[in-house]
C-alpha cells in the first residue's frame, strides 16, 4: 500500500488567499471558516499544484486576486502553492509559482506586463513543466489521485461511462462463458452463438427479425391476392370434364374422317377414270381416221421435196454452164485483138523498101580504111540488098503463120462457145419445166392437206364424244354436291371444336385453380416456417436477455459485495424491454443523484475511496468539503482534511484532531 500525506500546503496570493499554510503534518485536520473564508480555495490549490486544475476540474479559474468590480486587484504579484507530501516516508515538495511577466520597452521608464508565466519547482528545484509532470505522474496517476483525494470526484466530475470503468476495473469484469456457466437456463447460447458476440449476435436476431416480420406482412396479402385471382370452379367437376373432352374429340375425329371421304370421294374417283378411258379411245380412232390422210401427205412430201432437189441441181448445173460460155467469150476477145495486132503487123512490114541511100556501103574498108575498089563496092551492095529481101520473105512469113493460128483458135473458140449456148437454151427449158412440176406438187400436198379427214365427221367418233360430255357433265354435278357435303361437315367439326375448346378453358380453370392452391398451401407453409423461425429467435432473444440480466445481477452483486456503504446499479431496463448501461450510485436504495442527504452522500464518497484505495493500493489524503455536513465520518485509513463551515471563524482556523470514529 503506497501512502501518500500532506505534509503542508502554502498559498500566496491563490484565488484572493493572501497567506495561508495548511499545516497538516500528515495527520487528519480540520479547517474552520465561515461562508467565503477559503475553504474551498484550499483544495482548489493542493490540486493546482498538482495538476494545473481547481476542484472542480476546471483549468481556466482566475488565480490571481480580483476586486469588487472582478478586475485584478493588484498587479506584479507573485501567486504560489507549494504542496510538501509525504511519500512513503520521503518527503516531496511541489511548487508552482504563477506571475505577470514584465519587459520595460527602450526609451520607457516603467514596465509593461507581456503575459503571464509559471515557474515549477520540485524539490525545491526549478524544473521544466513537463519534467514537473513527469514527478508528479511518477508518484500517482492524475485519474486516479482525483478520485482518491475527493469523496464527490466519482460521483460528481466523472461521467456514468467512466464511473462503470472503474468498478469494472475494481470488480474484474466477466467473460460471456463465465456469465452462461452461471445460470443453467443460457447453456444453449454458447452453440447459439458460435463465435458471435452476444451484441452482435442481438443485431443479427433484430435484423433477422425485421426480415421475417416483413415477410409474415407479405404472405396474407400474397394469399389474399392468389385467392383472389382463383377463377370460379365450384359448378366443374374435373372426371365429367375430361370425358366429355374426350367424347368431343372422337366426334371431331369422326366428322373429319367423313370429311376426307367426301373430298376423295370414290364415285367422282371412278367417273374420273371413265373420263380419260373415253379421251384416250378418242384420240386412237382420231388416229385410225387420219391414217391414209396422213399417208398420202408424207408421200407427197416426200416428193415435193424430190423434185426440189432436181430443180436446185439442174440450177446449179446452169449457173456452172454460164461461168463457162463467159469464159469463152473473154478468150475469143483476147485472140481477135492479137488476129488485128498480126494483121497490122504484116502490113506495115510488107510495106517496108530497101533503104539505099542509107544503106550505101562505106568506101572506105572497114578495116583497113582503104578506099574499096568500084567493083567490090557494087558486089557488096547487091549482097545487101538480097539479103533484106530474104529477111523481110522470112519475117512476113512468120507473122502470117501466127495469124492463121490465132484465126484458127478463134474460130475454135467460137464454135464451142456456140455448142455451149445452145446447151444453155436446152437446161433453161428443162429448169422451167422442173418448176412447174415443183409447183404442181406443192399444190397438190397443199390439197391434200387440207382434206385431210375430220374425225368429228366420223359417227362413231360422234357418238364417243357425246358419251364423254356426259360423264363430264357428271362430274361436275358430283363435284358441286360435295362441295355442299363438305361444307357441311365443315362446320358442324367447327361447331365441335369450339365445344372442345370451350371444355378445354373450363378444364384450364381447373388446372388454374390447382396451381394456385399449390401457391397458396406453398404460401402457408413459408409462414408457418417463417413463424417457427421467428419463435425460435424470439426465444433467443430472451436468452440473450436472461443473459444481460444474468450478467447485471452478477456483476452488480459482485461489486456490491467490495463495497459497504454504496450500491451500484450499472444496467436499467428500458421501456423496449432492451438494458441501457447506466451507473448509479444508491445509498440505503436512494439514488446519490435523487435526493440522497449531504452526510450519505459524503460517507458514500469516502466507501468508494476506501474501496478504490484498496484496489489500487494506494492511500492520499481525502479533502472533505462541507464536513460540517456529516456528524459521523465513516472510518478510512486515508489522512482526512475536513473543511468545516463554522459562522464564528470570520478567518480560517486549524484543528489537529482525530476523528476516526465509527458512525
Ligand atoms: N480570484 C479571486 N480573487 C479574489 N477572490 C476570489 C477569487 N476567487 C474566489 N474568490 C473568493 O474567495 C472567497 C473564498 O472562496 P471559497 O470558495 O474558498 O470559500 P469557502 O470558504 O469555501 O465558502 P463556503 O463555506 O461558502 O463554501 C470567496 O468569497 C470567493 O468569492
Ligand atoms: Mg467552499
Amino acid at each position: 500500500m503506497k501512502q501518500i500525506t500532506l505534509i503542508s500546503l502554502t498559498l500566496r496570493n491563490f484565488k484572493g488567499l493572501r497567506d495561508f499554510v495548511l499545516d497538516a503534518d500528515g495527520k487528519n485536520i480540520s479547517a474552520y471558516g465561515d461562508n467565503a473564508t477559503g475553504k474551498t480555495t484550499l483544495f482548489d490549490g493542493f490540486l493546482w499544484a498538482l495538476f494545473h486544475k481547481d476542484s472542480q476540474n476546471r483549468t481556466s479559474f482566475e488565480i490571481k486576486g480580483l476586486n469588487d468590480l472582478g478586475r485584478v486587484a493588484e498587479h506584479g504579484l507573485q501567486h504560489e502553492v507549494e504542496a510538501v507530501l509525504m511519500v512513503d516516508r520521503r518527503r516531496r515538495s511541489f511548487k508552482k509559482v504563477y506571475y505577470e511577466k514584465f519587459t520595460k520597452k527602450r526609451g520607457s521608464a516603467v514596465a509593461e506586463s507581456n503575459g503571464n508565466t509559471t515557474d515549477y519547482y520540485v524539490d525545491g528545484v526549478p524544473v521544466k513543466l513537463a519534467q514537473y509532470n513527469a514527478e508528479v505522474n511518477g508518484l500517482i496517476n492524475e485519474e486516479i489521485f482525483k478520485l482518491l483525494t475527493s469523496p464527490s470526484y466519482f460521483n460528481e466530475v466523472l461521467k456514468p461511462d467512466a464511473r462503470r470503468k472503474v468498478l469494472l476495473d475494481v470488480c474484474g469484469d466477466m467473460t460471456d462463458s463465465e456469465i452462461i456457466a452461471g445460470n443453467k437456463q443460457l447453456e444453449p447460447l454458447t452453440d447459439i452463438l458460435g463465435d458471435r458476440s452476444l451484441e452482435d449476435h442481438r443485431k443479427v436476431i433484430a435484423a433477422r427479425r425485421s426480415e421475417i416480420n416483413k415477410e409474415l406482412e407479405k404472405i396474407p396479402v400474397r394469399i389474399d391476392e392468389a385467392r383472389r385471382s382463383m377463377p370460379d370452379v365450384s359448378d366443374l367437376d374435373a372426371e365429367l370434364l375430361q370425358e366429355d373432352i374426350d367424347t368431343m374429340r372422337s366426334r371431331v375425329d369422326a366428322k373429319t374422317a367423313e370429311l376426307q371421304r367426301i373430298q376423295s370421294g370414290g364415285e367422282l374417283s371412278a367417273k374420273e377414270i371413265r373420263l380419260r378411258e373415253i379421251n384416250a379411245s378418242l384420240a386412237e380412232l382420231k388416229q385410225v381416221i387420219q391414217a391414209e390422210g396422213l399417208k398420202a401427205i408424207h408421200e407427197q412430201q416426200t416428193r415435193l421435196s424430190q423434185l426440189r432437189g432436181e430443180a436446185s441441181e439442174l440450177q446449179s448445173r446452169l449457173s456452172a454452164g454460164q461461168h463457162e460460155a463467159e469464159r469463152y467469150t473473154s478468150q475469143i476477145v483476147r485472140v481477135d485483138s492479137q488476129v488485128k495486132r498480126l494483121r497490122e503487123e504484116w502490113t506495115s512490114l510488107d510495106s517496108l523498101q530497101y533503104p539505099v541511100h542509107e544503106h550505101q556501103h562505106d568506101a572506105n574498108c572497114p578495116t583497113c580504111g582503104q578506099t574499096l575498089p568500084e567493083d567490090q563496092l557494087q558486089s557488096a551492095q547487091a549482097k545487101a540488098l538480097e539479103a533484106f529481101n530474104l529477111d523481110k520473105s522470112k519475117r512476113l512469113e512468120a507473122i502470117s503463120t501466127d495469124g492463121k493460128l490465132a484465126a484458127a483458135e478463134k474460130r475454135t473458140l467460137e464454135e464451142e462457145l456456140q455448142k455451149l449456148e445452145k446447151e444453155l437454151a436446152a437446161l433453161r427449158e428443162k429448169i422451167a419445166s422442173k418448176t412447174a412440176e415443183v409447183m404442181a406438187a406443192e399444190a397438190t400436198l397443199q390439197n391434200l392437206q387440207t382434206n385431210i379427214a375430220d374425225p368429228a365427221d366420223n359417227t362413231k367418233y360422234q357418238s364417243i364424244q357425246r358419251d364423254g360430255d356426259k360423264v363430264r357433265a357428271e362430274i361436275e354435278q358430283i363435284r358441286s354436291s360435295a362441295a355442299d357435303a363438305i361444307g357441311k361437315v365443315q362446320a358442324e367439326i367447327r361447331l365441335l371444336r369450339s365445344q372442345v375448346d370451350d371444355l378445354e378453358a373450363d378444364k384450364a380453370k381447373l388446372v388454374s385453380v390447382a396451381t394456385t392452391e399449390k401457391r397458396i398451401a406453398e404460401l402457408t407453409e413459408q409462414e408457418r416456417k417463417l413463424a417457427a423461425e421467428f419463435e425460435k429467435l424470439e426465444h433467443e432473444l430472451f436468452l440473450t436477455e436472461e443473459f444481460t440480466r444474468t450478467k447485471v445481477s452478477m456483476l452488480e452483486s459482485k461489486i456490491n459485495s467490495k463495497f459497504k456503504y454504496a450500491r451500484f446499479r450499472l444496467f436499467e431496463e428500458q421501456i423496449n424491454g432492451g438494458l441501457k448501461d447506466v451507473c448509479k450510485t444508491l445509498f440505503n436504495g436512494v439514488p446519490y443523484e435523487g435526493g440522497l442527504n449531504n452526510a450519505a452522500r459524503i460517507n458514500v464518497g469516502l466507501d468508494i475511496i476506501n474501496t478504490l484505495g484498496q484496489h489500487y493500493g494506494f492511500s492520499a489524503p481525502i479533502f472533505v468539503d462541507n464536513a460540517e455536513a456529516v456528524t459521523q465520518l465513516i472510518p478510512t485509513d486515508a489522512q482526512v482534511i475536513r473543511l468545516v463551515v463554522s459562522e464564528g471563524d470570520k478567518k480560517l482556523r486549524l484543528e489537529h484532531n482525530d476523528f476516526q470514529e465509527v458512525i
